[in-house]
């Protein structure tokens, strides 16, 4: 493992120094949500206005262009390793102008994404356009899309609609620019609002997400993650930079900053609007269990195999998301059974490493299979069975009544996925440390 340029004490915020091509490709961790502000490629000796200033629009040699075949291929190249790093039911925000933006539309497309919205953000104070031979620029654009055209993604659709006072929200977006005590810890040319930063990140996860940052820059993205309790993980190759996103980091490390901070931030109804919010999320989520079924005659089988397959059903071309939540499933526990009650689990369970959606095609002994598609679970261990998990369970306890679709799965002997706490609860004469 590479060894982070800084790591915060309650480990919600790495940074990584370096290129982010190679970094990109030397850690294994999958992401919730992405978010990347890569270079516009707009630095062409131009010239704009800036508090009152004539100034060159140039931002740094990173941000220079070498034509639109150079763009393309570096575009090419990121979203094809962020793509890696991205769990089945991730979704990516990528910002730009006329600049870069096509490009990344393009992109995306080929590269099997799913374009969810285009977000225009129209800033309420531009600078004006020096060269009074155009409209004044006082948007950008920023991509939302999925990994997955098949696996569908988090939306918290009732938030966005209460910040916009009970009216769906639109995908133009009114956000002021950068604030100036947004810059307390150094200047970073490109620096974006915490304000845009917060909508995202609240959109698009849940307590406690994992967020990748490819070109993190003063680290916006994490400080909105931190103070939204999300987690953090930014590459960025300069030294400056990476400093300037530690110093934001140490500023938000005691309470009274933070409810400081979440007060400035703009968007919201009221200043205390965030941290209510906040308060209602369930922070600490509790530890999801799949439950796979499997026929009695195969089940020693699985014994030394680290990987299991579900099916992925399809309907209307879209898999869903089947079993519930699977990919947000920290464990798996393997049951058989005959179409009797109680179920009686084996005893086979693992902690998962990864869940990915694949073709029948590319997975070895499922080529003639009649389902399109399968989750492929890997596990961090090969399955062990242990004797003393014979049990039964009480079905009634594993769901709450809002989970219906999950009890009638069960019922079918169909995967299905419940929460630690409840399994615990069903009758199970086991402790945690033995599943
Ligand atoms: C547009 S800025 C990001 C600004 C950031 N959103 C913020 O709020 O501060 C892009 C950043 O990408 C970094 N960068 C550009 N190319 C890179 C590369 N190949 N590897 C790592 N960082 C890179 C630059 O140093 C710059 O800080």
């Amino acid at each position: 493992m590479i060894e982070p340029f800084y790591k915060s004490e309650d480990k919600n915020f790495y940074l990584l120094k370096g290129d982010t091509f190679d970094l990109l490709e030397s850690f294994e961790h999958k992401f919730d949500m992405v978010f990347a502000d890569p270079p516009y490629f707009l630095s062409n000796d131009g010239l704009t206005f800036q508090n009152g200033k004539i100034t060159s629009v140039n931002k740094g040699s990173w941000d220079k262009s070498e034509g639109f075949e150079y763009v393309n291929e570096f575009n090419r190249k990121w979203l094809s390793l962020i793509r890696k790093k991205m769990k089945e039911n991730a979704t990516i925000w990528i910002s730009g102008t006329m600049h870069n933006i096509f490009s990344i539309g393009q992109l995306l497309t080929e590269l099997d994404f799913k374009i969810l919205n285009i977000i225009t953000w129209e800033k309420t104070n531009p600078p004006p356009n020096f060269s009074c031979k155009s409209f004044t620029h006082s948007t950008e654009h920023i991509i939302w899309a999925r990994k997955n055209e098949k696996v569908s993604h988090y939306f918290n659709y009732e938030l966005m609609k209460k910040l916009n006072d009970n009216k769906q929200m639109k995908d133009v977006w009114k956000l002021p620019a950068i604030a100036s005590w947004e810059k307390s810890c150094g200047k970073h040319p490109t620096q974006k609002p915490l304000s845009l930063l917060t909508r995202i990140i609240l959109a698009s996860t849940k307590p406690n997400a994992w967020i990748l940052d490819p070109f993190a820059g003063s680290s916006t993205t994490g400080i909105a993650a931190n103070l939204a309790n999300r987690r953090f993980l930014g590459i960025d190759k300069e030294e400056e930079f990476l400093r300037i996103s530690k110093n934001r980091k140490l500023e938000i490390e005691n309470i009274e900053a933070i409810a400081i901070y979440q007060k400035k931030i703009a968007g919201f109804i009221d200043k205390q609007q965030f941290t209510e919010y906040l308060k209602t999320e369930n922070i600490q989520q509790e530890s999801k269990v799949a439950l796979g079924f499997c026929r009695k005659k195969d089940i020693d089988n699985l014994k030394n195999l680290n990987k299991f397959y579900f099916h992925a059903i399809e309907n209307q071309n879209v898999v869903k998301d089947f079993p519930v939540g699977l990919v947000d499933a920290k464990r798996l526990l393997i049951y058989s059974t005959a179409r009797a009650k109680p179920i009686v689990l084996t005893g086979y369970s693992a902690i998962i490493k990864d869940v990915t959606l694949k073709h029948k095609s590319k997975i070895e002994g499922k080529q003639n299979s009649k389902t399109e598609f399968y989750y492929e679970v890997v596990l961090e261990e090969p399955f062990t069975k242990n004797d003393q998990l014979e049990f039964q369970i009480d079905t009634k306890k594993l769901f709450t009544d809002k989970e219906d679709k999950n009890k009638k799965l069960l019922a079918q002997f169909l995967p299905a996925l419940t929460t630690l706490n409840r399994l615990m609860d069903s009758k199970i004469v086991v402790n945690e440390d033995k599943i």
